[in-house]
């Protein structure tokens, strides 16, 4: 089968499968602050590292579902110049979905869902505690995407990894064990997995 973007109904797909293909996804799950001191946050999927030296992350965003343009996330990361990217473990499922709830800008979904903010060291934006590894990021830039839908805009925001805090019961004898936390990824549709079992290959050269 071979198709253009755009027509997979005509191929049989009852909805766009290309998220599906692209799988599985990280969560970035970005809290920030707005300008004046509102906690914000919100999972990504449209997530992922992009460089390591240094390490550097971004999340997409497909646009507000009303007529303000950016969601909060990249409002609050582009205005005050920071975020903060938890990842999501097993057991924190429930909670990073409670927090895609679109809420007015400026109220908080920590408490909403159940959660608690703590801290970080180097930026503003609370960490939400009980994730297993948080990255404190400066914000770098966004870049804009296309878009097909009308009065809807696709962006990037690109941010610097400056403080990272790992929980020391992930740790297993100098290597983080991911099977301990099972982290969250996003499949297509509104299909999730979570990573129990690894398994190593060594590089040919
Ligand atoms: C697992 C998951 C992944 C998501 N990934 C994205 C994404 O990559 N881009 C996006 O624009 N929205 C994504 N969403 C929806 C946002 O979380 C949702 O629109 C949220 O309300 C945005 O919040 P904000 O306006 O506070 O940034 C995702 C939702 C879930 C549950």
């Amino acid at each position: 089968m071979f198709y253009k973007p755009g027509s997979h109904r005509e191929n049989g797909f009852k909805r766009d499968p290309f998220k599906a293909f692209i799988s599985p996804r990280p969560i970035g799950w970005i809290s920030t602050i707005s300008s004046n001191g509102k906690n914000n946050l919100a999972p990504y999927s449209f997530f992922n590292a992009v460089c390591s030296d240094p390490p550097c992350v971004m999340f997409a965003s497909g646009g507000s579902p009303d007529d303000r343009g950016k969601k909060d996330s990249q409002v609050n990361a582009e205005t005050t110049g920071e975020f903060v990217c938890s990842i999501v473990s097993y057991q924190q499922r429930e909670a990073m979905n409670q927090t895609s709830i679109h809420l007015p800008y400026g109220e908080d979904e920590m408490p909403k869902a159940g959660l608690e903010g703590e801290p970080s060291r180097l930026v503003k934006p609370l960490r939400v505690k009980g994730a297993p590894i948080h990255l404190e990021c400066k914000y770098m830039q966004s870049v804009q995407m296309p878009c097909w839908r009308e009065g809807k805009e696709n962006w990037v925001i690109f941010g610097e990894v400056v403080g990272i805090h790992v929980d020391p019961k992930i740790v297993k004898d100098g290597f983080v064990d991911v099977t301990i936390y099972k982290p969250v990824s996003r499949l297509g549709y509104m299909e999730y997995s979570a990573t129990d079992e690894v398994f190593q290959m060594d590089r040919p050269d």
